[in-house]
């Protein structure tokens, strides 16, 4: 994307604090999504990837304190309440839930599922929106005479997802966030899920955001990759760059859980409370305290910056020279 072109999506300072926690769940988070992009969000549970997407829809609970700035297009989502929310949400941005199966009714049909959606968001007839929801079921691979009058458990959980999808597009929303679709072990079963959304996304010009704690699963569909880690934007970067060559150590950790071909054993991510390595809260960087390289200047914030291609908050990246010092931890933490 050059700048001269607007991006579809633009996130600029986002802050989020839940009433009553200790620290923000995400702050200073910044980035972009291109109109055809796909931008994948990796981090592990509690990262603050959905607390990123529900403030994007305005579904946070009201106590949280959301500041910066969320604009979709030109119009800005932060602030936006009631009948103005509504019009957006669904219509021009629309989200697949983390186990939104459960989203679906179970006692109705989810042919009336799904046209009760499109009547809530486009204007026509019933009749209008029952061949919008026929074809938004074609596209997702399903059948539509067996679909349109089942109810959800008589569907498979993939058939569900998959209705989810349709569900998500039939509106036409030119922006989709997918959190997490189908569950942490369904690890393949997501794969299944986002390469469809992909070919979706693609065939029809719109932009998504991908989250997933996978960062193999998105690898394989995302333009670009922001990893996050405790609220905080670590690495950016391009989704080549980003597998071949991570900056940021818990990039590396990330990529270092995934697992190869081959069966080589699914590395366990090292769990160390931040109060437990001592010395390591506070001001500086909140990924010292498991990071294998992390030297004395690690107790100063690190500021994003631009090593090789990528945009990385870290001071010794692993394109650089690895910092004297940080060889006794790399053997505890690895
Ligand atoms: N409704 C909420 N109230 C209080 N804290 C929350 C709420 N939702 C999320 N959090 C906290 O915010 C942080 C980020 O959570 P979340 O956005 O769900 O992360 P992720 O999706 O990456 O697992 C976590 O520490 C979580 O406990
Ligand atoms: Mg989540």
């Amino acid at each position: 994307m050059t700048s001269a072109e607007q991006a579809a999506l633009e996130i600029r300072d986002l802050g989020i604090r839940f009433a009553g926690s200790p620290e923000p769940a995400v702050r200073n988070v910044s980035f972009t999504v291109g109109r055809g992009e796909v931008l994948g969000v990796a981090g592990e549970s509690g990262s603050g990837k959905s607390s990123i997407a529900l403030a994007a829809l305005g579904l946070l609970p009201p106590d949280a304190e959301v500041t910066g700035s969320i604009r979709l297009g030109d119009q800005e989502l932060v602030g936006l309440r009631g009948r103005r929310l509504r019009a957006i949400r669904g219509r021009r941005i629309a989200m697949i839930f983390q186990e939104s199966v459960s989203a679906l009714h179970p006692m109705r049909r989810v042919g009336d599922q799904i046209v009760r959606v499109i009547r809530a968001h486009l204007p026509g007839s019933r009749a209008e929106a029952g061949a919008r929801a026929v074809a938004a079921l074609h596209d997702v691979r399903l059948d539509p005479d067996r679909v349109m009058g089942s109810y959800p458990h008589q569907l498979s959980g993939g058939m569900c997802q998959r209705v989810m999808i349709a569900m998500a597009l039939s509106c036409e929303a030119d922006v989709v966030l997918a959190d997490e679709p189908t569950t942490a072990l369904d690890v393949s079963l997501q794969k299944d899920i986002l390469v469809l959304l992909r070919e979706l996304v693609a065939s029809r010009g719109l932009s998504a955001v991908f989250i997933s704690h996978d960062l193999g699963v998105l690898g394989d569909v995302s333009d670009r990759v922001m990893v996050l880690y405790r609220g905080e934007v670590k690495e950016v970067g391009a989704v080549d760059a980003m597998l071949s060559r991570p900056q940021h150590p818990y990039s590396q950790a990330l990529l270092d859980c995934v697992p190869r071909l081959g069966g080589d054993r699914l590395r366990t991510f090292p769990e160390i409370a931040a109060d437990q390595a001592g010395g390591w809260t506070g001001g500086g960087c909140n990924y010292a305290a498991r990071c294998p390289r992390a030297a004395d200047d690690c107790r100063e914030h690190p500021d994003l910056r631009v090593v090789q291609e990528s945009l990385v908050r870290c001071r010794h990246p692993l394109g650089e020279a690895a910092p004297a010092g940080s060889a006794g931890r790399t053997e505890v933490l690895r």
